[in-house]
């Protein structure tokens, strides 16, 4: 089964056909799904996801455009959530320089605590990390040793990914990979092992060729698979059993 470890169904743009959509998953060859939390509303309709759905997992926190909607009251609110049983993960937490919506020293204060909320409930992390790398590799480094984490959509170069695997991280990997002109993600993706890779969606955006520009949905995943298969020299079936055992072993969903 293939895992997509990067998901928001709860984006209105899936507000038409959000049911039929989902179940449409399991013919599709999509196992789980963990849909990651991005602003404070997201919260609330991620819980239900879970609920709605046995395959959908969750994730909680605040983008780092968002970062300044957080204060005590929310982290408190997150901290209850994190003890839903099918709430997995922290995030997607990190740092944004590209939109730039918040200080950097406001992204970086609510980062860090979301990562330490994350150290006490003993949970991974999904990184979000753009026009950062610096930043987010010394917070990583300096606040997040020994925990499990993803650097999802990773945007940076082979070297810094060849870091995070040796800091035990892993890279997620979407729809970019099929996209002409991303020579420098494969290149990440030859440089890492597929030990440490997960396949992500971030649908709604970032939809694989042939569909990019379009609506993302985690039904695509097989041609990101595919274009690992390619470029590592294995076969699809090959990198969809080993991330599917990837994002088991990041969530703890290992038992399901
Ligand atoms: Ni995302």
């Amino acid at each position: 089964m293939i895992i997509d470890t990067h998901a928001h169904y709860d984006d209105e743009q899936f507000d038409t056909d959000r049911d039929e959509l989902l179940s449409r998953m399991h013919d599709g060859g999509i196992g789980l799904i963990v849909n990651a939390g991005s602003t404070l509303e997201s919260w609330t309709k991620i819980r239900k996801l879970t609920e709605d759905y046995p395959f959908v997992y969750g994730a909680i926190g605040i983008h780092p455009d968002e970062a300044g909607s957080l204060d005590e009251e929310c982290m408190a609110r997150m901290e209850r959530l994190l003890d839903l049983e099918k709430i997995v993960a922290v995030g997607e937490i990190g740092l944004d320089y590209y939109w730039d919506k918040e200080s950097h020293d406001i992204q970086k204060k609510w980062f860090i605590r979301q990562i330490e909320l994350a150290r006490k409930k003993e949970m991974p992390l999904i990184i979000h990390s753009r026009e950062a790398a610096s930043d987010t590799f010394e917070i990583m480094k300096k606040y997040a040793q020994g925990m499990k984490a993803v650097i999802h959509c990773y945007s940076y170069s082979p070297e810094m990914a060849v870091e995070y695997v040796k800091m035990g991280y892993y890279i997620g990997v979407g729809g970019v990979i099929t996209f002409k002109n991303a020579k420098k993600l494969k290149a990440v993706v030859e440089a890492v092992p597929l030990t440490s890779i997960v396949l992500e969606t971030d649908c709604p955006y970032l939809a694989p060729e042939p569909y990019r520009g379009k609506r993302n949905c985690s039904l695509y995943l097989p041609y990101v698979a595919g274009k690992i298969a390619e470029l590592k020299g294995v076969s699809a079936e090959e990198v969809a059993r080993r991330t599917e055992e990837n994002s088991r072993i990041l969530y703890n969903l290992q038992s399901l």
